[in-house]
């Protein structure tokens, strides 16, 4: 006879309650205890009775995996990936439902069924609909096993039906359900046990499997902080409706760096790889305006220019306002403070507006100088210099610090025909001005904000 378990799951980080309260001991969230019923089946317990060791230089299975990486020819993908995905590892795709996670995912299976053989199962859409988003993106010739389903265990057994099945796509993971369960599709306990029984199948055949998550409005993967701890690599699928472009980022990677990005614009066909995303966000860029500075960022291993934007408006209330979209405003306030005490720059009696063009977030500290650069160019109504380009941390003291990856940072902005750079004096001795004087793009090494001033 089975046996029921009456469990209270957290529906925010999953943990479990043996009785419901109004608040989640562990994560502190209110209200978001749900009753899920498991059925335990009698004689479903493992119980692992065995552990073996073997000599490290023995243990060159995963190496050689790892070497074989299925490779899409989808660069943004690729790159993301550390290079491609690697046999047997999982994936989540998370992101907002309407984003392009299923045209992403279902214009990469196409293109790698070209060398591999690969699965999309949809419990979300019809078959006849994937049939019309397929004809839409020009990839219905493409040989995909398609599949609609929400029933993990009929999935599972249908996969392995398929030979040397090297990628399998799960969109999404919230509408799956494992049959022991009683809890509805998408509560905390069905995606993390239908996940699980993905990632067992992964790591026992071998192959690759996506699983898509959708993100709730507060921006985490609903229910699924479980599963990032779970699966090998979380990529975010991130975008604003008002723009084209989307932009695919890696939070975790077991298998490379992660803060990598690629940027896709999303067109009628599908979605289309962008090689210069700097020129895409610098293509508005005026430079005779007061108060906007180009800062030479880096996402990863690729460099991203963008433009900062601060406006300065006298300011009627008794505590100025001080807002920053897509910069943290903690952040901006330590900026002005720091300009006010180390340079004189007062911002008394002013709102200030910061704002990253283009609807992107700079999470860098290197983007401070930028800020800085923008403010100081806004609060004195003057433009800077022509083709400048601006990037180190600026710390209490009003010190300019060196960030990593000076040479990127500067060859991008050469290559955009930038003609000055600002930035922290390199700590080693040796990467000191010499080692860019050769460089087309003037450079200005600084030690203190005032310098810029
Ligand atoms: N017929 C169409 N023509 C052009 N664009 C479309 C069409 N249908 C959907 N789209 C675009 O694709 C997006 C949906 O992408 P989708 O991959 O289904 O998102 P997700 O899987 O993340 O929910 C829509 O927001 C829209 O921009
Ligand atoms: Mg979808
Ligand atoms: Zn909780």
């Amino acid at each position: 006879m089975a046996k029921l378990n009456h469990l209270f799951v957290c529906q925010d980080c999953g943990t479990s309650h043996s009785k419901w309260s109004g608040r989640c001991d562990d994560c502190g969230a209110w209200n978001r205890l749900v009753e899920e019923t498991v059925r335990s089946k009698p004689g479903s317990k493992k119980i692992q009775t065995e552990a073996f060791f073997s000599p490290l230089s023995a243990i060159d299975e995963d190496i050689l995996r790892q070497q074989k990486r299925l490779v899409s020819g989808i660069e943004e993908f690729d790159r993301v990936c550390g290079g491609g995905l690697v046999p047997g590892s999982v994936i989540l795709v998370g992101g907002d439902p309407g984003i392009g996670k299923s045209t992403l995912l279902l214009q990469l299976v196409a293109a790698l069924s070209a060398v591999a053989n690969c699965a999309y199962v949809s419990g979300e859409e019809a078959l006849s609909q994937l049939r019309l988003r397929a004809d839409r993106l020009q990839v219905n010739k493409a040989a995909v096993h398609m599949a609609a389903s929400t029933h993990v265990g009929h999935i599972i057994n249908a996969l392995e039906q398929l030979p040397n099945l090297a990628l399998v796509i799960v969109d999404s993971i919230q509408t799956m359900a494992v049959e022991s369960l009683e809890s509805a599709a998408g509560t905390v306990s069905q995606v993390r046990a239908s996940a699980q029984e993905f990632i067992t199948s992964a790591k026992k055949k071998g192959h690759v499997v996506i699983l898509v998550g959708h993100v709730t409005k507060e921006g985490v993967l609903a229910g699924p902080r479980v599963l990032e701890h779970m699966v090998d690599a979380v990529l975010y699928f991130e975008g604003e409706r008002n723009y084209d472009y989307r932009i695919l980022r890696s939070i975790k990677n077991r298998f490379g760096a992660t803060d990598e990005i690629g940027v896709f614009s999303m067109e009628n066909q599908g979605l289309t790889e962008v090689k210069n995303p700097s020129a895409l966000f610098l293509a508005n860029h005026q430079q005779e305006v007061s108060g906007t500075a180009i800062f030479a960022g880096v996402e990863g291993t690729r460099p991203l220019l963008l433009e900062i934007q601060a406006l300065v408006a006298p300011s009627y209330l008794a505590s100025p306002r001080r807002t920053a979209v897509g910069w943290d405003n903690n952040r901006l306030s330590m900026i002005l403070a720091v300009l006010e005490s180390r340079c004189g720059i007062s911002s008394a009696n002013r709102d200030i507006y910061l704002n990253v063009a283009g609807g992107l977030k700079i999470n860098e500290p290197a983007a401070d100088l930028a800020v800085a650069a923008a403010l100081i160019s806004a609060l004195k109504n003057r433009p800077v210099p022509v083709g400048s380009v601006y990037f180190g941390e600026i710390g209490l003291a009003g010190e300019v610090r060196s960030v990593n990856h000076t040479e990127i940072r500067l060859k991008e902005a050469e290559k955009l025909g930038f003609s000055n750079a600002f930035f922290a004096v390199p700590r080693t001795p040796k990467k000191n001005k010499q080692t860019f004087g050769d460089a087309s793009i003037q450079v200005h090494p600084l030690r203190y904000v005032l310098e810029m001033v």
